[in-house]
């Protein structure tokens, strides 16, 4: 065969307690890329749809070119050759994990033109080369690793690509709510205090030990008292209007927690049924509309799966 085409799915991160540790990803929105075999080595990106002309074609500066070089280099085939055309079906500057969806999709692009030489957690730190360029120079994998992967996958070592992937009860969902307001992850991470009170670090610490304990057990109401974020949220929410009412309405429609997504706007709310998870969407988008703010809701269990090659 000579052409795939790959899917790498929007994700949700940080889940309030575990920042740039712990992520999921969603069914729905995402990258696409149908890569075709090409005679020219290297990567061309040949078009990009749904950007809105703000994603670059140059390979050396889009996170899927990069990453799908990062894969040809360390395998030593700098002489293949392929073209992707990148269809972005996420919004971009969401919080949903946009860069690494690209990143991913031009990981596994290349690795299933190649025959698949590498598994999906081999291709984790090229993916991750991919999305540092767009996240400032940091590596954090708590979107790309999900996205790659599926399922909840918690970072034990950011540097190391040390990832585990979590059980978790079965039936859980999101409402994942995107305001129309742009933040970029780079500027979100600037304003961050690198100093952490010690009271804080142990309420969060305690937090994140909890959720992970709560998933493992299935016990909604211990995933319920540890999604809080005493640290990040303080001091990112002033970036999102009306993240106070929304994160309200989310848990008075019963979810078990709601946070900023990622480095944000979106918020998510995780949620035990999909009933639930409908009412806090549309609670949420409500709150958001009263500061005269539209917004995409997206209602969806845990994707199991992660990236996929079609
Ligand atoms: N953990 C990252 C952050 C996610 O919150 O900055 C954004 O890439």
């Amino acid at each position: 065969m000579n052409g795939y085409k790959v899917f790498a799915p929007a994700t949700v991160s940080n889940l309030a307690c575990g920042f740039d540790l712990i992520g999921f990803p969603i069914h729905g929105p995402g990258d696409e890329i149908i890569a075709n075999r090409s005679d020219t080595p290297g990567v061309q990106i040949i078009s990009i749809t749904g950007a809105k002309g703000k994603l670059p074609l140059e390979t050396e500066k889009n996170t899927a070119g990069v990453a799908a070089m990062a894969v040809l280099k360390h395998l030593g085939r700098e002489d293949f050759g392929a073209t992707f055309e990148i269809r972005k079906k996420m919004p971009i500057g969401s919080g949903m994990g946009s860069s690494a969806a690209s990143a991913v999709a031009g990981a596994v692009a290349i690795n299933a033109l190649l025959g698949n030489p590498l598994t999906k957690r081999e291709l984790l730190p090229f993916a991750s080369a991919g999305e540092q360029i767009a996240s400032g120079g940091s590596i954090h994998l708590d979107n790309v690793a999900p996205c790659l992967m599926g399922g909840f996958v918690f970072n034990c070592n950011n540097d190391t690509f040390d990832v585990v992937r979590l059980l978790a009860p079965k039936g859980l969902h999101c409402a994942l709510v995107f305001p129309h307001l742009t933040i970029l992850t780079a500027e979100a991470r600037s304003i961050l205090s690198p100093n952490v009170p010690l009271k804080k670090h142990v309420e969060q610490s305690a937090n994140l030990g909890g959720l992970i304990v709560g998933l493992y057990r299935g016990d909604l109401d211990l995933i319920s008292r540890s999604l809080k974020d005493v640290i990040i949220e303080p001091q990112r929410s002033k970036l999102i209007t009306g993240f106070d009412e929304v994160q309200s309405a989310a848990l008075a429609q019963g979810a078990l927690g709601c946070s900023i997504s990622g480095a944000g706007p979106s918020v998510f709310a995780l949620c035990q049924s999909s009933i639930i998870a409908e009412a806090c969407a549309q609670a949420m988008q409500q709150a958001f509309e009263k500061k005269g703010i539209n917004s995409n809701a997206y209602v969806s269990t845990i994707n199991m799966e992660g990236a996929k090659v079609y």
